[in-house]
Parts: C-alpha cells; structure tokens; sequence
C-alpha cells in the first residue's frame, strides 16, 4: 500500500459515532471531541456500560481542567459536545463511526451490519481492530468500499501513531477521510497493509510472545523484565500487557499465532490471568515486582516468578 489519496476527497466530518464504551473507545471518543470539536455519540449494549465510558470520559476532563490544559469553559464544552446512548439510531447523523467492540469478526461484522441500515449512504465506517481483516470485517457489509482500518494505541491520547488500513475495496475517499482526520486529531498516520497486527502489533507480539516463552521456560518474571532494559522501549513487556489489558493482549497474540504459527508464540493461560482483577504487583512507580498470588495460582509453577 501506498500513501494517503487527495485529502480534497475527503468527506466533512460533523459528527462522530463511537460504538463500544470500553477503554480504548473512551480514550477516543474524548480525543474526537477535544481536536475536532464535534459532537460525539457514544453507545455499548446497555446503559451501565455507556455510563462507566462517559464516566471515564468526565474524569479525564476534570484531570485536563485540574492540570490547567483546558479551562472550564472548554471543559464544559467538551462535556456538552459528548452523547451517550443505546439508542444506535442516532448514528444516522454521523460522517465518520468507528468501532473498539469485542475483537471478534462476526461481533464486529454484526455490528457493522446493523449500523449501516441507519448512517448516511456516504458516512465512512472504521474499525480499530488490532489484528483482525479489515477486509473480512467489511465482507458482510452491502458497501464494504466505505469500511476502512483506523487502529490507535494506548493510552490513545499520548501514543503519536495511528495505522490506517485499506482494503483493495476501501474508496479514495475513505482513504482520504482517514487521513485528515488523523491529522485533525493530531497523531501522524501511517498505512500498512491488511496483514494480521499489521505492523505494529505484529512487532509487539514478536516481543511480548518471547518474554512469555523466557518464562514458560524457567526464567524468573523478573529477569525477563530487567532483561529488556537494554532494547530502551518505555515500558517492559509486563508493564505493556498490564497497560493494553491481558484480555487485549492474550487476543493479539493468539491471533499472531494462528495466522503464523511457525513465528509466534500463543498465550497460553494468559487467558485465565485475563479475568483475575490483578495480575501483576507493582511498587509505587508502576514497575512490575512479581505475580500476584492469585497468578500464580492460574500459572501453576509453570512459569518462574
Ligand atoms: N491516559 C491518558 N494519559 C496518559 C496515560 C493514560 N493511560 N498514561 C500516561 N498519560 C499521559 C500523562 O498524563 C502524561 O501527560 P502530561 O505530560 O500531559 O502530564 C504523559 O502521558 C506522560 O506520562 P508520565 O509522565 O506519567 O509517564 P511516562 O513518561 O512514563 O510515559 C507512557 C507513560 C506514555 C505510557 C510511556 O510509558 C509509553 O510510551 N509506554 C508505551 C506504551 C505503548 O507501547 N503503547 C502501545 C501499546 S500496543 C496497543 O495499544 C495496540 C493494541 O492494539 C493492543
């Protein structure tokens, strides 16, 4: 893939839609309003879901506020300009919806199915899939040339890079519209192709999956951590996984596995550590000093600590 089309096709964007309240969409959701300066309609299965998205989104406008980034007429702005629903309807005013559902193509195409009943003929769709076809998300879409990959990371207001994806159906002017947005929210964008991870998840999960294969073979959580000192990234692998969520993580990596199981390495039981509430203990810098006890646990001495 090459490169960003004529940013004079791409379509005006007035209003944004974000289907999913989780984490990652909330981080967002409030980045749309806070540099495009639209509404943004906000939605997830049921209302507890939409009010724990809008309450994360408050709280991080109260932090902007207290660090005096914004003033309290912005803040009020910014919360004005944010809408949260269940009611999916309301994205018939929405240019530009981008969902961060469960990472699972037939949740993913489902959702997609439904929403273009409702939006504009000429809205453009995007999905922040990390790892998964953006072309076979779009496959069950009556217009899939209007789907397009728009993948940030987290935390999503401070990582620089957004990965867009096109499919060979994907329009110019979703191509486009992409762009500008990206650029509107401030990040530098780069397209890649629709390869499983891309570029970026595909990096991590090389990295991640050797520090969970130092440990299956013996060699102590903590000195898989120190280890890694030397490659100078801002965090360690557990540190990562920590941030992205083990659930996200353990996804990204099977997903790696299963497209290319001769490179990566799965996840194992990082699945079961997915729902304990704690996995790693921390000291009070963030830095990982060991499992919790609750880990080790679900590890079952398979792993040195
Ligand atoms: N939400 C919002 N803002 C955050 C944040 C969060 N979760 N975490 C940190 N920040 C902000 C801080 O508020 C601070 O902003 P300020 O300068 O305006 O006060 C700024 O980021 C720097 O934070 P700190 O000074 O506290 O900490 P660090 O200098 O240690 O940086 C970090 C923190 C930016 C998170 C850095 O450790 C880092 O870059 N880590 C790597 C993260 C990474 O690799 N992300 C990609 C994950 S992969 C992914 O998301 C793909 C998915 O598909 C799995």
């Amino acid at each position: 893939p090459v490169g960003a089309p004529d940013k004079a096709l791409a379509r005006k964007v007035t209003m944004v839609g974000v289907i999913g309240a989780g984490l990652m969409a909330s981080q967002f959701a409030l980045l749309f309003v806070r540099k495009l300066q639209v509404p943004v309609l906000i939605t997830d299965l049921d209302q507890a879901r939409v009010d724990k998205g809008l309450a994360y989104i408050g709280d991080e406008i109260d932090k902007l506020a207290a660090k005096g980034r914004i003033d309290s007429d912005t803040a009020n702005k910014l919360r004005g300009l944010i809408h949260g629903t269940t009611d999916k309807s309301e994205y018939a005013d929405c240019d530009f919806v981008i969902e961060a559902v469960f990472e699972e193509v037939g949740v993913k195409q489902q959702v997609f199915g439904e929403i273009e009943q409702i939006i504009a003929e000429d809205a453009i769709l995007a999905t922040n899939t990390s790892s998964l076809s953006v072309a076979e998300i779009g496959s069950k879409l009556a217009h899939p040339e209007r789907l397009i990959g728009f993948h940030f990371f987290n935390p999503v207001a401070v990582m620089p890079l957004i990965e867009i994806v096109a499919t060979p159906q994907s329009t110019d002017a979703a191509l486009s519209t992409a762009f500008v947005v990206a650029r509107g929210l401030g990040k530098s964008a780069v397209r890649t192709a629709d390869a499983p991870g891309f570029v970026v998840n595909r990096l991590l999960a090389g990295v991640m999956g050797e520090a969970a294969r130092a440990l299956y073979e013996g060699t102590p959580l903590l000195t898989v951590e120190k280890a890694f000192a030397p490659l100078g990234l801002p965090m360690t692998p557990f540190q990562l996984i920590d941030l992205v969520g083990w659930k996200v993580a353990a996804h990204v990596q099977d997903t790696m596995a299963h497209a290319f199981p001769d490179r990566f390495f799965a996840s194992a039981n990082f699945h079961e550590l997915a729902d304990l509430p704690q996995v790693v203990e921390k000291d009070k810098n963030g830095r990982v000093t060991g499992w919790t006890k609750a880990a080790q646990k679900v590890l079952k001495g398979a792993v040195g600590t």
